[in-house]
């Protein structure tokens, strides 16, 4: 009698202990099984990519499926390109990669600042605290969106060297700058019209002082939910509130609630695709438009 195939989710993580945070979403979109493999790097991706692909023959690839994931994000991106090489016809799964959840967080709250703003082209985007996964990766779809982009850090040269990458990579215009201080914050921050605030959890980026020196007219935009926020008085759940007069702001769990449905639908799809498909920052931020623009 044939047995009905399972689908299973292979989850490769450059992290010794996988996050169950993936795991749940994928359970949540669908997944049977989810099999969760640490401290993965290029060469054990072949190896282990190569006993997924064949052993459910052509026919039981398309219930197997790849999420890469992990801190790193320049090792999981090495893992993705080495598990895309080791694929070939018909021996291909579906896969995508969202390093610490960092490319479908940069992804929602981008696309939330867009929709806000009806377009980024030509915005200048200020992004405080922006040399982690999630402001590089925001940096960089701001850029593909058409905006300039400023990073802040409270190291200057290795800001200064983040920008040169990103700048250099993306051809757009990427510039660093020392945001150690209020008064070099309010220095920086003044002359953008949006602030995409992606630091540490729990670190407030942007203080009272800060925000009621900056000129009306802005948008701000915060990732971080863990108390306290990034952006004083401005509430996770706020979405386009006026925090002081002009400024309006999106608090990190109303970007959280896209995120959740981006990464869901990325899931899903790489569940059910019957083609092999490999999703990135780049069709998250599709899903996510397509979503915010019904
Ligand atoms: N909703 C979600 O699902 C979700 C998913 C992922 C991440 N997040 C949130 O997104 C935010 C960014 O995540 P991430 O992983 O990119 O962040 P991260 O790498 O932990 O930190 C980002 C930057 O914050 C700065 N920073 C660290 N400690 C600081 C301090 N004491 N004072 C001021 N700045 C400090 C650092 O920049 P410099 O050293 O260059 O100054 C660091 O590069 C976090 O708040 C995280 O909780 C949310």
């Amino acid at each position: 009698m044939a047995t009905e195939r399972k689908h299973l989710l292979y989850f490769l993580t450059t992290d010794s202990h996988p996050s169950p945070f993936d795991i749940n979403m994928a359970y949540d979109a669908g997944f049977h099984a989810v099999i969760p493999y640490g401290d993965v790097t290029e060469e054990l991706a072949v190896l282990l990519v190569q006993d997924i692909i064949f052993s459910r023959g052509p026919k039981g690839a398309k219930f197997s499926a790849l999420f890469i994931g992990g801190n790193d994000m320049e090792i999981a991106e090495r893992v993705r390109h080495a598990a895309v090489k080791s694929m070939f016809p018909p021996f291909q799964v579906s896969m995508m990669i969202d390093p610490k959840g960092s490319y479908t967080t940069a992804v929602a709250l981008v696309a939330k600042a867009e929709k806000a703003l009806g377009g980024l082209q030509g915005k200048l985007v200020a992004i405080p605290g922006g040399t982690g996964p999630v402001g590089t990766v925001a940096a960089t779809l701001c850029v593909k969106l058409g905006a300039e982009v400023i990073i802040g850090s409270r190291q200057l040269s290795g800001v200064e060297r983040l920008a040169q990458q990103l700048s250099a990579r993306t051809g757009g215009s990427v510039k660093g700058a020392a945001m150690a201080t209020d008064e070099e914050k309010i220095s920086h921050l003044r002359g953008a019209d949006v602030i995409l605030t992606t630091g540490k959890a729990g670190i407030q980026m942007i203080s009272e002082a800060v925000l009621k020196a900056l000129p009306p007219g802005k948008l701000v935009a915060d990732v971080n939910a863990v108390p306290p926020t990034g952006i004083y008085d401005l509430s996770p759940h706020d979405d386009l509130k006026e925090i002081v007069p002009g400024i309006k702001g999106i608090g990190a769990l109303a970007v959280g609630v896209l995120k959740y449905d981006v990464e869901i639908e990325m899931l899903e799809t790489i569940r059910t695709s019957d083609k092999c498909v490999v999703l990135d920052e780049n069709q998250a931020l599709e899903i996510a438009q397509r979503r915010l623009s019904v």
